[in-house]
């Protein structure tokens, strides 16, 4: 359709509907929490979906701020005769109602999946025509944050279907989180900021660090749509895999690394009963989670190169901080010594982030001191890992 009767179409609609809108102020910073597709994909019941909720609740994750526990495909499975939807009663025997009722006294937040379309991915009931019905649905389950996926969409427009939905939540009354996931197809980082919250910007992450659609590969793409990015209106380039059998332990970290310089959801994707210590740690830690959380929302940019391949991103923080990631993405260990840049940068927001000679250096993953930016830093870098540290000018804000 062209650009101008979608315009006019969303004009109608806003008419018809009496100026409906997103909520505001509902993700301010990228929402935290776990979804249950990565880990176990249509397996869900609502034992699982509790005993992910205690975890969160008691394993620390709660504190460093985690608090959605959503439900992806496969909960439901038919509508009733007044077209209300049912979520699976073997699965989900006491009902949906119930189960966010046990994550809220948990003191955690309660997300659910739907799709725009007449079906599902995984060819459940979708939303298609009965988006008043299943906002108000939530509204009474007390749902806080909704997934939306396009499959089963032949013919129909990704404007109108959203804002059908963006429409009907905002009707039902109760404050929802709209994650919009269309796989990036339809280019939602260009209309979706007053549709919702977050916006999915890729296909589906792969179980994989350096090959297929896996961490890196997404991260690259990231790059060329970063301008996007702020708050209450994220790009979401998928959630976690860290944690997930094939990634190794440096991948995970990595990985997380690079979705805090994003300013990305931190949707975990592991099953969070069993997880080790060592990547419940990365999952909790505070300083990477300072960074992804930062109010001004910036994804990072590229500043430098080495001339061994290390990538330098660049994270301008809220109180004039800069988070920095130096990415070795080859398989074997290099030795770093970078000059902090002190020219100008080049940057899209036409304010000059250069660096003052006297920022204290934070390493992020270890809590050390590194010293400050006067000398070079030096480190050695193992293969596929980083070295993420945190600039703070000790003498002024600028
Ligand atoms: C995909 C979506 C996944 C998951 C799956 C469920 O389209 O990208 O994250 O929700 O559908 O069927």
């Amino acid at each position: 359709m062209q650009k101008g009767y979608i315009v006019f179409f969303l004009l109608l609609i806003s008419y018809i509907n009496g100026h409906a809108q997103k909520y505001p102020d509902l993700a301010p910073t990228p929402p935290m929490g776990w979804n249950s597709w990565n880990y176990f994909v249509c397996h869900i019941n609502e034992h699982k979906i509790k005993r992910m909720a205690d975890a969160m609740a008691s394993n620390g994750m709660k504190e460093a701020g985690y608090r959605y526990i959503v439900i992806d495909d496969c909960w439901q499975i038919a509508r009733d005769k007044d077209g209300y939807i049912l979520a699976d009663p073997k699965k989900f025997p006491h009902g949906i109602k119930a189960l966010a009722d046990y994550i809220h006294a948990k003191g955690l937040k309660f997300g659910i999946y739907s799709d725009a379309g007449t079906m599902t991915c995984q060819k459940r009931p979708g939303s298609a025509g009965y988006e008043d019905k299943d906002a108000q649905r939530y509204a009474e389950w007390g749902v806080d944050y909704l997934k939306y996926d396009y499959c089963n969409t032949e013919g129909m427009n990704p404007v109108v279907q959203y804002t059908a939905m963006r429409d009907a939540l905002y009707r039902a009354g109760r404050p929802i989180v709209f994650s919009l996931c269309d796989g990036g197809k339809n280019k939602p980082w260009l209309w979706a900021d007053t549709v919702g919250q977050l916006r999915r910007t890729t296909n589906d992450i792969q179980n994989m660090f350096a090959t297929g659609h896996g961490v890196l590969k997404i991260f690259d793409e990231q790059s060329l749509i970063r301008i996007y990015n702020k708050p209450n209106s994220w790009n979401d380039p998928d959630m976690l895999q860290a944690g997930n059998i094939v990634l190794t332990y440096i991948q995970s970290r990595t990985h997380f690394s690079l979705w805090c310089m994003m300013s990305a959801p931190l949707i975990a994707g592991n099953n969070l009963r069993y997880m080790n210590q060592k990547i419940l740690k990365v999952l909790t830690n505070k300083n990477a989670i300072a960074v992804d959380q930062d109010r001004l929302g910036i994804q990072c940019f590229l500043r430098a190169k080495t001339d061994n391949g290390i990538e330098v991103w660049f994270k301008p923080l809220a109180n004039g901080d800069f988070a920095v990631c130096f990415l070795n993405r080859n398989l074997t260990t290099a030795s770093l010594d970078f000059k902090w840049p002190q020219a100008a940068m080049d940057d899209d927001f036409q304010r000059s982030y250069n660096i003052p000679d006297d920022c204290a250096i934070l390493n992020i993953w270890n809590n050390k001191d590194l010293g400050t930016t006067k000398t070079n830093i030096k480190a050695t870098i193992k293969g596929q890992d980083v070295l993420f540290v945190r600039l703070t000018n000790t003498h002024k804000r600028w």
